[in-house]
C-alpha cells in the first residue's frame, strides 16, 4: 500500500503519516517546511516503512504536478491519499465585512483548492486499479462558528461538499472518499491560538481535554483500510463531543 498525506512536517499529518505506515503503508509525505518533512521522514522510518520527503508549495499547480509525478515514479502508484493539508493561520482576526479578498482566496486555496489538485494527480490512477481511498481533513469549523473565521469555515464546509459529491462519482470504482473532522487538536499553533481562552475552551468539550493528533489519525487510519470498502462519502467529527447533538 502506497499512502501520500500532504501537510504532513507537523502535527495531525504527522501523525497520520506514522500511523499509515504502522499500519503497513509506504509512504511519500508532502508540505512546504522541508526541516519537517525529515523528522516525519525519520519517524515513519522508524516504523520499518519506506518514506518520501516531498518539499512542495501545495498552492503551486504546476509543483503539486511535479511533486506527485516524483512520487509515482519513486514510490509507486498511490492508493491512499490523505489530502490534510490546510489552516486557518492569519495574521489578524477579522470579521469578513473588514477582512480583504485576498485573505478569503488564500484560506479557499489552502483548504480547498489544493485539495482538489491533488486529487486530480491519483484519481485516474485508482480508477484504474479499481481500488482507492482518500482522506480529506475538514474541521469542527465545517459545523461551529469562530467570530472572524468566515472563510475557514466556508472552504472547510465546502470540503465535505467535494467529499460526498466526489464520492458518489467514484463509487462505481471501489474509491472511497471520506472526510475527518477535528476538533481542538494539540499542535503547536492549535495550542497558540487557544491559550488565552484555555479555561473557557476546555469547559465547552465535554471530555475535559484537547485531542491528541493520532486520535485523529485514529480515524483517518480506518477510513484508509481495506475493511472500510462500505463507508463512503461520510464524515467523522472527532471532537471529544464538543459537536455533539
Ligand atoms: N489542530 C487543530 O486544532 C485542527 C482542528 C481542526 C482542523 N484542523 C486541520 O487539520 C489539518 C492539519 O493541521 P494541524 O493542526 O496539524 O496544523 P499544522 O500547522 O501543524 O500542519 C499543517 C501543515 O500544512 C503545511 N502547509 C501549510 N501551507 C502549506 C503550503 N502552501 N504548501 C504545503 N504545505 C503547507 C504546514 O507547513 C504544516 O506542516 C489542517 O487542514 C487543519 O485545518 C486542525
Amino acid at each position: 500500500m502506497n499512502a501520500v498525506v500532504t501537510g504532513a512536517a507537523s502535527g495531525i499529518g504527522r501523525a497520520c503519516a506514522v500511523r499509515l505506515a504502522r499500519d503497513g503503508a509506504d509512504v511519500a509525505v508532502l508540505d512546504i517546511d522541508e526541516a519537517g518533512l525529515a523528522e516525519t521522514a525519520r519517524q515513519v522510518e522508524a516504523a520499518s516503512r519506506r518514506c518520501l520527503p516531498v518539499a512542495v508549495d501545495l498552492l503551486d499547480r504546476s509543483a503539486i504536478a511535479s511533486a506527485f509525478e516524483r512520487v509515482r515514479s519513486e514510490l509507486g502508484r498511490v492508493s491512499v491519499l490523505h489530502n490534510n493539508a490546510g489552516g486557518s493561520q492569519r495574521r489578524d482576526i477579522r470579521t469578513f465585512r473588514r477582512s480583504e479578498s485576498d485573505q478569503w482566496d488564500y484560506m479557499l486555496g489552502l483548504n480547498l483548492g489544493q485539495v482538489a489538485d491533488c486529487t486530480r494527480c491519483v484519481v485516474e490512477d485508482m480508477i484504474e486499479a479499481r481500488f482507492g481511498r482518500i482522506i480529506n481533513t475538514s474541521s469542527e469549523m465545517a459545523f461551529r462558528t469562530n467570530f472572524g473565521m468566515t472563510d475557514y469555515s466556508a472552504a472547510k464546509a465546502g470540503l465535505l461538499g467535494f467529499t460526498r459529491s466526489l464520492a458518489n462519482e467514484l463509487a462505481r470504482y471501489q474509491i472511497t472518499v471520506n472526510a475527518v473532522c477535528p476538533g481542538v487538536t494539540r499542535t503547536p499553533l492549535a495550542e497558540k491560538a487557544i491559550a488565552d481562552r484555555l479555561e473557557e475552551t476546555l469547559a465547552g468539550i465535554p471530555v475535559g481535554r484537547i485531542g491528541e493528533p493520532e486520535e485523529i489519525a485514529h480515524a483517518v487510519s480506518f477510513f484508509a483500510s481495506p475493511g472500510a470498502s462500505y463507508v463512503t462519502g461520510e464524515y467523522l467529527l472527532v471532537t471529544g463531543g464538543r459537536t455533539m447533538h
